[in-house]
């Protein structure tokens, strides 16, 4: 799929996947990677087809379109159902987008100036009702992204996840105390353009590198 559409095309899309925008038929980000990921067992195909991608439009991303993502991240579990997470984003155009934008590193600036959003994810390390550390807050975080990303790569939006930005300075940006929060990543958001085709695909180890039977 790719380029200007008829209405009925339009249409016809709207109804069967839902990932029209602006009347241009967008490139479908699981069928990409359904070309180059084969899963030795058959499961849940987000799960197999969310990746990573890193070409985006530069167009806008707004509140309606990113709140699902939020939505499925806030039911992620976690230990005690503590939900430890917390995404701090900026939308594209404003003076915080480019405050976040500044925080990367050049490597990620290079794709990232296309980019609808930028999100700083951030964990709560220390439980609201006894003051403990809470030791899988981190882990828990995960979750919330790892679901965040599924609902995302459904909506058919390039979601990435990025460790290479100045953590201090996320931390100081955002005014966090250091023995409370931690900084887990930033986060690109955006629409994919074409050139996503030919973007390198990660694969994965084997089944047997990853598992251990305990007998
Ligand atoms: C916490 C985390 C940090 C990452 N940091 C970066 C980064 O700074 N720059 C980048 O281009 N990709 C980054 N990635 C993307 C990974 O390289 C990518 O997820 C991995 O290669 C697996 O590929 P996939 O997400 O396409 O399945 C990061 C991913 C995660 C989860």
């Amino acid at each position: 799929m790719g380029g200007a559409v008829t209405k009925s095309d339009v249409d016809h899309c709207l109804v069967e996947n839902d990932l029209c925008y602006n009347g241009f038929l967008m490139i479908d980000l699981r069928d990409v990677a359904k070309k180059k990921r084969k899963n030795a067992h058959q499961i849940l195909d987000e799960v197999i087809y969310r990746w990573s991608p890193r070409s985006m439009t530069g167009e806008p991303i707004s509140e309606e379109e990113l709140t699902p993502l939020f939505e499925a991240a806030r039911w992620a579990p976690s230990h005690f159902n503590y939900q430890e997470w917390h995404f701090h984003y900026a939308l594209r155009d404003t003076k915080a987008f480019q405050e976040l934008f500044s925080l990367l590193v050049p490597g990620n600036q290079k794709w990232c100036d296309k980019a609808g959003t930028l999100m700083i994810l951030v964990s709560k390390k220390i439980s609201d009702e006894n003051q403990q550390f809470i030791r899988t807050h981190s882990l828990d975080t995960g979750a919330a992204w790892q679901s965040f990303a599924i609902e995302g790569i459904r909506r058919n939006l390039v979601i990435h996840a990025m460790a290479g930005f100045d953590y201090d300075k996320a931390a100081e940006y955002l005014h966090l105390a250091e023995d409370e929060y931690q900084v887990e990543c930033m986060i690109a958001v955006g629409k994919p353009n074409q050139e996503v085709i030919d973007e390198d695909m990660s694969l994965r180890k084997n089944l047997e590198e990853i598992i251990t039977k305990l007998e």
